[in-house]
């Protein structure tokens, strides 16, 4: 057991955190929940490899307070801006992540969202339990259809890929999408590359898939809610940092556009008292992505995975 590693919290799957018992010294924060940053901060000292999440920031001050001592840190998640990677590549610290082994699950429930936002599930379910199911009415909890309808996707990776490939199956009439670069796969999935702005004027639906870096911060802000349709859905399964918070508020409570369905807000987790959890034209899931049973033990593994390898000098199955 020549090896040291950290683990942010007691609750992460078994299947990849036995994977690291068996061959390290594993120290666990001892509760379900993220370790708290002054805890974190001494807790590294010595340590050789950290198994961490996205509610972990890993920075300068938590890469001085490991020491040299520190190999990899591998997130069990695919987004990595908690993670400072300029500095730890300065260091020669490796990175792992979890790519690939989530597409299918997020892409799921980024359907999920954009149906449950556009049919008003929640809503509804909440009318049903509450008096509000008086008969079958006409026009009582209508919401748009996706057949025919155009859905633009920003960000064209691996998960947006996923989300069009499934969208096309209801029978949209078109898909967009804007990324920096031309995608290749998007010919065969039939998708058009625009401009963001084209996207914003033109989809029905406006789905968020790309990762948060400088260039993707609050993009969805007061000019890009004013351009899109008031009858537009806007879904964010990426991060929260992407949108004006304030701004989509705003546009959701004027009829800007009609409904937004979220699994990442700023901060996370919402407080109670956020004015999106007033609007009855907003969906709030928090952060459930990938949350499906087999992904998350694929995802320890892979993170595990991650640990082991840099540790013993061979090739990372998932390196940043
Ligand atoms: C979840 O948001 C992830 O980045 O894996
Ligand atoms: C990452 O952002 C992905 O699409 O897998």
């Amino acid at each position: 057991r020549a090896f040291n590693v950290y683990i942010t919290r007691s609750d992460m799957p078994e299947s990849g955190v036995n994977l690291l018992r068996n061959k390290c010294n594993v120290k666990v924060w001892q509760e379900p929940s993220p370790v708290p940053r002054e805890e974190f901060l001494k807790a590294v000292y010595g340590i050789n490899g950290i198994f961490c999440s996205l509610t972990d920031t890993i920075d300068k001050e938590l890469l001085d307070a490991a020491g040299p001592s520190l190999k990899v840190v591998a997130t069990i998640s695919v987004g990595h801006d908690h993670i400072d990677v300029p500095e730890c590549k300065k260091r020669g610290i490796k990175i792992g992540y979890t790519p690939n082994v989530l597409t299918d699950a997020t892409a799921e429930l980024t359907l999920a969202l954009l149906l449950s936002t556009s049919r008003r599930l929640p809503e509804a379910q909440h009318e049903a339990k509450t008096g509000g199911w008086v008969s079958w009415a006409p026009t009582w909890m209508t919401g748009p259809g996706l057949a025919g309808s155009t859905v633009g996707i920003v960000g064209f990776g691996r998960i947006a890929q996923a989300v069009a490939r499934r969208v096309k199956a209801f029978n949209t009439s078109q898909i967009l999408y804007f990324n920096r670069s031309k995608r290749p796969e998007a010919d065969e999935i039939g998708a058009i590359k625009v401009e963001f702005d084209e996207l914003l004027v033109k989809s029905d639906f406006v789905i968020c898939c790309a990762a948060l870096v400088p260039a993707t911060k609050e993009i969805f802000n007061k000019a890009a809610f004013d351009k899109m349709k008031n009858t537009a859905i806007f879904i964010n399964t990426s991060r929260g940092g992407t949108v004006d918070q304030n701004a989509l508020i705003e546009a959701l409570k004027t009829g800007n556009i009609r409904a937004a369905g979220l699994d990442v807000t700023t901060p996370e987790p919402l407080p109670l008292d956020s004015p999106l959890f007033k609007l009855k034209n907003c969906v709030i899931l928090p952060h459930i992505g990938s949350a499906s049973i087999e992904t998350r033990n694929i995802m320890s593994e892979l993170t595990a995975n991650n640990i082991l390898a840099a540790l013993s000098n061979s090739e990372m199955p998932a390196e940043l």
